[in-house]
């Protein structure tokens, strides 16, 4: 078969590993051809592809980003988009495609599978808020940064007896947060799902400061803000962006900062910020991601094979399933209470 193979959205460790399994797979054991197209679904609309020979993979297991490069193009946000991308897979004999990605991705994917395009999904998102998958590759890579990282900066914050707020990435779900801020002994963890109040937050920072606990870190996700009322609209203030991709999704950033300020002139605990970033997106990725990445292309492989298109390769209890793009995109797997509930308070504060 020819297969077309792309990666689309945010980059993120682990995408250099699952075409490196879908080239190699297919080659060695089906005697494929693969044809990466270039930056996600704009490479398929421009017709921009390079042919993925074997012996382009040989470094690739280790390397973070995507050799095939990314982007958050979507055809449906296109005029004629997916009449150019049926034209295009027309044109270079793509029997099928693999579509490595998150929510906007693969969600091109399905509506593209329901257009009759032959496709099988590939769950990818650091923030691991994709639906139907127990987890995403580049999730553990992006916890174990962040968590380094927490660790660093709690000796600086020892040092200067400072309150440190460290924001991580998380758009709508609090995973990342919640991991690395139990992983790294945060004094308080807050993320999309639980509207944080402000006063709460800076009272329990101050029950500690009389315990003789002068550091804490707060851990805060990008896309978490305060419950209703006026704290909500100050730090929506201050953290809005215009800017708008083609999904729709506004750039985010800004409450860790606004966070830090707060605490200061609410506590008069000497505060600091500091944003992880795409620090978290960026570098190798860790031998779980590297595996699950693995395991991830060569079922995308084998659904090719079987014929299954329309569906996306998960984890599930440790085994390696297909589910239907709809029981997984649109659906924000939203952060497991009981991280925070039953594994993080006994903790916090
Ligand atoms: O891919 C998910 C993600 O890392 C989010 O956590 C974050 O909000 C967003 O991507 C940032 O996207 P960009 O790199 O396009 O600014």
């Amino acid at each position: 078969m020819r297969i077309g193979v792309l990666t689309g959205g945010g980059d993120c460790p682990g995408l250099n590993a699952v075409i490196r399994a879908v080239v190699l797979t297919g080659a060695n054991r089906y005697g494929d051809e693969v044809l990466g197209f270039l930056d996600g679904w704009r490479g398929v609309l421009e017709d921009r592809a390079q042919e993925m020979v074997p012996e382009r993979c040989q470094d690739l297991l280790p390397l973070g980003g995507t050799v095939l490069g990314t982007s958050r193009t979507n055809p449906y946000a296109t005029p004629d988009g997916p009449g150019k991308v049926k034209a295009t897979l027309a044109a270079r004999s793509i029997d099928a495609v693999v579509a490595i990605g998150g929510d906007d991705t693969l969600g091109v994917a399905s509506k593209l599978g329901a257009e009759g395009v032959a496709l099988v999904g590939v769950p990818k998102t650091i923030d691991n808020d994709l639906s139907a998958t127990e987890v995403t590759f580049g999730f553990d890579t992006a916890v174990q940064i962040a968590t380094e990282a927490i660790d660093r900066l709690r000796t600086t914050a020892e040092s200067h007896h400072r309150v440190i707020v460290c924001e991580v990435m998380g758009r709508h779900a609090g995973w990342i947060a919640a991991e690395a801020g139990i992983a790294g002994g945060a004094a308080e963890i807050l993320v999309p799902e639980v509207p944080f109040d402000l006063k709460d937050v800076c009272e329990r920072l101050a029950r500690r400061h009389r315990r003789g606990r002068y550091s804490s870190i707060v851990v805060v996700s990008e896309g978490a803000l305060p419950a209703d009322g006026e704290d909500l609209e100050r730090a929506r203030a201050a953290t809005s962006s215009t800017s708008v991709d083609q999904f729709g999704h506004v750039r985010l950033g800004g409450i860790g900062a606004w966070l830090a300020e707060e605490i200061e002139r609410c506590t008069g605990y000497e505060s600091r910020v500091t944003i992880l970033g795409h620090i978290q997106r960026g570098g190798t990725p860790t031998a779980f991601d590297r595996v699950l990445a693995t395991r991830f292309g060569v079922a995308a492989m084998r659904a090719v094979h079987d014929g299954d298109f329309g569906t996306m390769v998960a984890l599930q209890a440790g085994e390696i399933v297909r589910v239907p793009f709809e029981a997984a995109v649109g659906i924000s797997k939203v952060l497991d209470r009981r991280l925070l509930d039953e594994v993080a308070a006994p903790f916090l504060g």
